[in-house]
């Protein structure tokens, strides 16, 4: 559904990836890990079109995403939350995932300060869906409360379904579970596992191993820039060079790094 090939790119002398692969099969939940600072959320810039490659391909659904403005690429299917959460605080939760709906619509923003015809019943779906997203991620009975008034780990479920209201394909999600508690990390599990159910295609960073080794299917480790290892949670868990770089030789309870900096 995604591939990325030959994949590079430098921010003046300061190569951040180089030759990266990435194969992301439809339906699947897929893990990009590695260390702070290898090159992460840059494959995610580039995927959505906030930045552009040095080198390499990028193709989603058989067609280029180069060139391609971030918004068009939401309205091809892709959507994603941020690492840094990035919300409406003064604005409702069900606001905040309406206008995560808007781009999807024929009427847009325009529509609703011309209060064109046929806008009215637009945006009467586009609640109704908010309200079923809000749903999904367990937020409904907030959906009148300022998102300001979150705990962290809803702000980032409602990141999330402001993300899926675009009606996206493919769901990039850039460390979920930063600032979760534990029983907060295991409920966003079983939603995620929900949304893979309903037919979306997960693409996520994360840095709780045991959350994404619970997750994907398949895993692919960057380290400075590069793919290091890519395949089933067992092989990554073994693989020498991946506990060089990043997993480490403690238990598992120690496996989660780094965690909720962000
Ligand atoms: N727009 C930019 N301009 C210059 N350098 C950048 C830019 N974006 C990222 N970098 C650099 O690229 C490198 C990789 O950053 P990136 O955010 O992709 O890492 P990451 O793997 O997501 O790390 P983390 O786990 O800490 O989030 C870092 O050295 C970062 O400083
Ligand atoms: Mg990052």
């Amino acid at each position: 559904m995604l591939e990325l090939k030959g994949v590079s790119k430098s921010f003046g002398g300061l190569h951040v990836l180089r030759d990266v692969n990435l194969s992301v099969p439809e339906g699947s939940i897929f893990g990009l890990i590695g260390p702070n600072g290898a090159g992460k959320t840059t494959v995610f810039n580039l995927i959505t079109g906030l930045l552009a490659p040095t080198a390499g391909s990028i193709e989603f659904q058989g067609t280029s995403l180069l060139g391609q403005r971030p918004h068009r690429i939401t309205r091809s299917g892709v959507a994603r939350t941020f690492q840094n959460i990035r919300l409406f605080k003064e604005m409702t939760l069900l606001e905040n995932v309406v206008v995560g709906a808007y781009r999807h619509m024929n009427y847009g923003i325009a529509g609703l300060l011309l209060s064109l015809p046929g806008y009215r019943e637009q945006e009467r779906r586009a609640r109704e869906r908010a309200l079923e997203l809000l749903t999904w991620m367990r937020l409904e009975h907030k959906a009148n409360d300022l998102a300001d008034n979150l705990s962290y780990g809803e702000q980032r479920r409602l990141e999330i379904a402001r993300a899926l209201a675009t009606e996206p394909k493919l769901l990039l999600l850039d460390e979920p579970v930063a600032g979760m508690n534990t029983g907060e990390r295991a409920e966003l599990m079983r939603e995620i596992i929900a949304i893979r159910e309903r037919g979306y295609t997960i693409l996520m960073i994360e840095h709780d191993m045991r959350f994404v080794m619970g997750l994907c299917e398949q895993i692919a480790v960057l380290n400075f820039g590069k793919i290091i290892a890519c395949g089933g949670p067992d092989a990554i868990r073994s693989n020498e060079e991946v506990i060089e770089a990043y997993l480490g030789r403690e238990d598992e309870d120690d496996m989660e790094t780094t965690g909720a900096q962000a």
